[in-house]
Order: C-alpha cells, then structure tokens, then sequence
C-alpha cells in the first residue's frame, strides 16, 4: 500500500508556480487567500480534466445529455433544497488568538491548533457555507440571491424542459461541468479546498426499483474513470460512509478517495438521493416534477444517483498522482508522467536551432499536428534543457526537427517515459503519433 509523503505536496506546489499550472490569484496585491488563478499550463490540464469526463460520461453514451446552468438563483431555491437550514458546518472562534475554525476538523476540540490555549473555544454556531449576494441596484431583501454551492440543483430545476425536449425517459441522466461557490470556515491544502471551484455532476434518474443497482453500478463506472486515466490503484479506494456522514439528502453514499499527501481524502461522492430533491421542488414550486410512462401507464417520481466530483481537486491529485523523479546521467530528471489525455499539451514540436533554414519545416510540422493535438512550441535553449522541461509540464511526445530534416524529410519523436527516439517520415508523423497515442 502507497505511503502519503508530505513531501510531495511541497515538491508540486512549487512546481505549479515555476511552470506556469496554478498562481494565488491577485497575487501583486499580497493574494486572496484559497483563491487560485490557472495558468497557461494548468489550464490546459484542468480542461483536459473536465473534456475526459464529458467524453466518457456524455460523448461515449446514449443516455446522458448536458446542461449549463445559471450561477445566479433565488433563495426558493435553497429553501426548497434544504440548502439553507442544513447546508452549515459547526464554527469556533478562539478568545485568545481569534482564529475561526471548523468543530468536526479539529484534532482536539478544547486545544487551538493556532496558538495552543486551552478551553479557549467559543460555543460552536451553525455558519452556512452559501455566499449571498444582491441582484439589480437596490440591496433589499427581495434583491437577494445565491451563488450556487452546488451544480446539481439546476438538473432537478430542469428536470422537467429536458424530460419535454429530449427524447429520454427513466433511466438518463443530466450531466454539468461549471463553478461553485461555498464560504469554506478553513479552506486549505493548495487546490484541494477553496472557496470558488469546479464541480462535474450527474445527475442519473431511474426508476425507483433500479435505484439500487444503478449506485452499483455507478460507483463502479466513477472508480474506473480514474484508473482509466492513469491514477494508480495503490492510491485510489472506494470507500462507503457510514450512516453518521450522510448529507441531509443521501441514503447511501460512497466517496472514490485518493492518497493525498495528507493521507486519504475525497475526490467525488456517488450519491443515492433518492426523490428527495425532485419531490422538494416539486412541493415549494407547486409543480409536478414525474415521469410517466405512456407505455405502462405508471407514474412515477424518478430517484437520483448522483456521481459528484470536483474538477479542481482531481486536476490536484492527477498532478500528485503523475510527479516522480529519477536519476538519469547522475542528474535529477522530474517528470510528469501524465495519461495522454489529461497532458495539458499532446506535442511539443522542438526545432533543434532558431536559424532561419528550420522555419519553413517547422511551421509545416506545427500545421500538420496543431488540428489533432495539443502542441507546445519551443526554440530557446539547448535540446535536452528543453526535453526536461517538456517531461516537467509532462508532455508524452516531443518531435524534434534538425538539419538533416532539410533533406531526409525526416523529424524524430522523443517519448516522455522511456526517453526513446525514432525517426520518422514527416508524411507519416501524425499516424505514427496516433498510434502510440490511441487518438
Ligand atoms: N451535489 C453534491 C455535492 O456537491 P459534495 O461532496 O459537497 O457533493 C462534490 O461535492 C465534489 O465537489 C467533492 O467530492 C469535491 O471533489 C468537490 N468539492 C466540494 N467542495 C469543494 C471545495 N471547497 N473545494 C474544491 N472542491 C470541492
């Protein structure tokens, strides 16, 4: 069994600095605390994330169609949702350093992890995690309004436009990509916990006797995705809560959690709602929120399972998953070794010299492999210095053009893991690629 190594974390924070994958946003102005901004790398690999789950949970079936919700929703919402009497965590302010902290996460409730008073807790109260804000120019109480904690409400609220518009029925499901919102009390661990975040949601309604075998079988599909992608099992678990852990919503819950360097923690929560938020708002909203099925005659209020995860912190536990170091030529070489599909570039195409000779096939090279993949493009520096760089951002390919290419019409590709080299006709560049890419 994998070992956390507190190490690691260190070791991938300053690279996501040094090569462009995250910076602390606002950061000329001293930074906004547990707010990140995603750089030219990072945000390559973060929507190679979020395309992987779109492609394997809309692209690749018939029974899953997308929505982009508003950000934006009125209270009716979360009053209906419970999100506004249950959506809390317990907070404690120290007397003596005036820290806030969150009850359920100390290691010893009556000692302050700031400044180790002791008994210096206030009593805990109940903070709901949703941000408020106001709607229009006048801030009165009709003006408020939410920023979402979570993409799953506006599948339930369109339920109903998407049952009448697309052609599915029992079981199919709604899947979302977008941002969420929660006052995190602590934030922290880098990526792992911020106040402003990605989420990827489905939400999946059957009929209720299927309900069972459909967590199954979704608990099962999620933890493969991962492993599908690269993530070692060593460091990957399923791992059901028990009945104390349960959201205000779920009646079973099972969490796909990674080895962090901190030790075990959630990157997404297959959940078995049951009717709970389709009968919720069908009630406030005095609607009917049902499926009836023509066929058999039977009306029904379909149940949910729900795959939930943060696109965010899985892009922070592929980048964990990925970071090794090797000696090669009694030099450290770091390298990301990456899946092909969440390597924010694909290709780097690498002239061996900036003279103006290599422009002409360069740009040919680029054009040719720029509509398939991802390319990186870099002529500054000594070869090898550059190959590190591309294994430090974890790109799988390099193809390097030198003066031989003038003549043979020949590149080389240089594979990221093993440091191989093969020569290649630039004709059949991109089908070589392909293959030993799989796309
Ligand atoms: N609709 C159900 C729901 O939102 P959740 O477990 O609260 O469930 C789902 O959130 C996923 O969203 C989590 O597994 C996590 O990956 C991500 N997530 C939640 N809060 C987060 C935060 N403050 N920062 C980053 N990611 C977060």
């Amino acid at each position: 069994m994998a070992e956390p190594t507190y190490e690691l974390f260190d070791k991938v924070v300053n690279l996501c600095k040094r090569r462009g994958f995250v910076f602390p946003s606002a950061e000329i102005y001293g930074g906004f605390r547990s707010t990140y901004d995603y750089g030219p790398v990072g945000v390559l690999l973060l929507r190679n994330v979020k395309d992987a789950w779109w492609r394997s949970m809309v692209q690749l079936r018939h029974d899953v169609v997308g929505l982009d919700a508003s950000i934006l929703s009125p209270p009716a919402v979360w009053e209906a949702s419970g999100h506004l009497a249950n959506f809390t965590d317990p907070l404690v302010d120290c007397k003596e350093c005036k820290e806030r902290f969150r009850l359920d996460k100390l290691d010893d409730p009556e000692t302050c992890p700031n400044c180790g008073a002791k008994g210096s807790f206030t009593e805990a109260r109940q903070f709901n995690l949703m941000f408020k804000t106001h709607a229009g120019p006048v801030e009165g109480k009709g003006a408020e309004v939410y920023l979402r904690p979570e993409t799953a409400q506006g599948m339930f609220l369109n339920f109903k436009n998407i049952l009448e518009t697309s052609r599915k029925k029992p079981p199919f499901g709604i899947a979302q990509i977008g941002k969420s919102f929660r006052n995190e009390i602590t934030p922290g661990n880098f990526v792992f916990r911020t106040r402003e975040f990605e989420q990827m949601e489905l939400e999946f309604f059957v009929p209720p006797a299927e309900a069972d075998q459909w967590y199954e079988y979704w608990c099962k599909a999620r933890y493969d995705w991962y492993v599908e992608h690269g993530m070692p099992e060593d460091k990957l678990r399923l791992r059901a809560h028990d009945a104390d852990e349960l959201s205000h919503y779920s009646s079973g819950t099972s969490d796909v959690e990674f080895l962090f360097p901190w030790g075990w923690d959630e990157l997404e929560g297959i959940a078995n709602r049951g009717d709970y938020d389709l009968t919720q708002h069908a009630t406030h909203a005095d609607t009917k929120l049902e499926y009836f099925d023509q066929g058999s005659g039977e009306r029904y209020v379909p149940h949910v399972i729900e795959p939930a995860a943060g696109a965010t912190r899985t892009a922070m536990a592929f980048l964990m998953a990925a970071y090794d170091e090797e000696i090669v030529n009694e030099e450290q070489r770091t390298v990301l070794r990456f899946h092909p599909r969440i390597a924010p570039y694909t290709v780097a195409v690498l002239p061996l010299s900036k003279k103006d000779e290599l422009v002409g096939v360069s740009d040919e090279v680029l054009g040719l492999l720029q509509p398939h993949y991802m390319c990186d493009f870099d002529v500054t520096q000594a070869i090898g210095r550059r190959y590190r760089r591309q294994d430090e951002i974890g790109t799988p390919y390099c193809v390097t053009i030198d003066f031989d290419t003038l003549d043979d019409r020949a590149v080389t590709i240089r594979e990221r893991d093993s440091m191989e080299q093969e020569r290649v006709p630039i004709e059949a560049l991109r089908d070589r690629l392909g293959e030993r890419l799989g796309f």
